[in-house]
């Protein structure tokens, strides 16, 4: 019997063990989503407020336990016969000791908390440009009113400069959070909210809906690509290219289906066709210099684009493509492998 507890004693800790560091992994810098590797001025000083709150909190909890210690070893009762200690309802002194130092501690958290809560809130004045960022079920839209671009899924900026970044939803609440740039912040339908990022280093950050907008909310993500300044400005001549009509035969073949039988114009635009002008889904315009499909769920290749084409559904089930286009909600209307790889060629030379 006594084995037996100690086996499941040994069990329990070593659970316990396993579950810690499993806790503990999640805080690691290396993980792309660690809001402990803050990048940029506003993750930083949000990161600033969490140390200072943790270590307020850190330090009540230590003294509060100490006291209570303290207090349950020191004044426990010895025997049965001993009285009631001395009774302190009312100690004026005591009263006021607990209530200052409180006040104390909050004042500590609050100064940094609503300095930091302006910080983030407030583009700083030499800005770089504004990106308005759109929140779809389950997609994000990028447009840059300044630069005439509109992208999805990928946010791009220049690095060391502040991008001011207007947030808005067309159907339900979603969450624009890219954590180690900056905090997560709401996309409310009829409601414009306001934050800015900047990257301190080039590179791909990963960015996620945080807020549960519908079955497909774990596969609503995007990157942010920090460029060099040079980089960047060639990025957005090459997004201002217009597009034309492909002279290979296949993808020919496939810009017919796009802006005839196969209706995608009706949801796409791709900016260079007058015919596709479509904003219920994402904007085409140079689909294939994205890095990812489908809102961050898998690397822009032919064969991911072929399998995405053939059944939407199954890589983010619930979306629209799969549930309101012609040719996926009426399967008499659906499209042939021909057509699909048509397709596939004409999105892949929209470089
Ligand atoms: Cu959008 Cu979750």
């Amino acid at each position: 019997m006594l084995n037996m507890i100690r086996g499941s004693r040994r069990q329990i800790y070593l659970l316990l063990t396993v579950l810690l560091v499993t806790l503990l992994s999640a805080c690691s810098k290396e993980s792309p989503q660690s809001t402990f590797d803050a990048l940029g001025p506003v993750s930083q000083s949000q990161l600033t407020i969490l140390w200072v709150i943790l270590g307020a909190g850190a330090f009540v909890f230590v003294l509060v336990f100490a006291l209570l210690i303290f207090a349950t070893i020191r004044y426990r009762r010895k025997s049965d016969d001993e009285a009631d200690p001395p009774q302190i309802h009312g100690n004026n002194k005591l009263e006021i000791a607990w209530t200052i130092a409180p006040a104390i501690i909050l004042i500590i958290v609050a100064v940094p908390t609503v300095r930091g809560i302006f910080f983030d809130a407030n583009p700083p004045d030499d800005a770089a440009f504004t990106v308005e960022a759109t929140g779809h079920q389950w997609w994000f839209e990028f447009e840059y009113p300044e630069q005439g671009i509109v992208t999805a899924n990928e946010l791009h900026i220049p690095v060391n400069q502040a991008v001011a970044v207007n947030l808005y939803s067309v159907d339900v609440i979603h969450s624009f959070w890219v954590p180690k740039l900056a905090g997560k912040l709401d996309m409310v339908p009829g409601n414009e909210n306001h934050m800015w990022l900047e990257a301190d280093e080039p590179g791909v950050y990963f960015g996620q809906c945080a807020e549960f907008c519908g079955e497909s909310h774990a596969k609503m993500r995007f990157r942010v690509v920090v460029h060099t300044q040079a980089d960047f400005d060639a990025w957005v001549i090459a997004q201002k290219q217009l597009a034309a009509i492909p002279t290979d035969p296949l993808a020919k073949e496939g810009y017919d289906l796009f802006i005839g039988q196969a209706q995608c114009w009706a949801c796409h635009t791709i900016d260079g066709f007058q015919r596709a002008r479509g904003s219920v889904g994402p904007n085409l315009s140079h689909v294939a210099s994205r890095m990812q499909l489908g809102a961050g769920i898998m690397d822009n290749t032919q064969e991911n684009l072929r399998a995405w084409l053939e059944d939407p559904n199954s890589f983010k089930p619930g979306n629209v493509m799969s549930r309101d286009a012609v040719v996926y909600a009426d399967p008499s209307k659906g499209l042939s492998e021909p057509q699909i790889s048509a397709l596939v060629a004409f999105l892949r030379s929209l470089d």
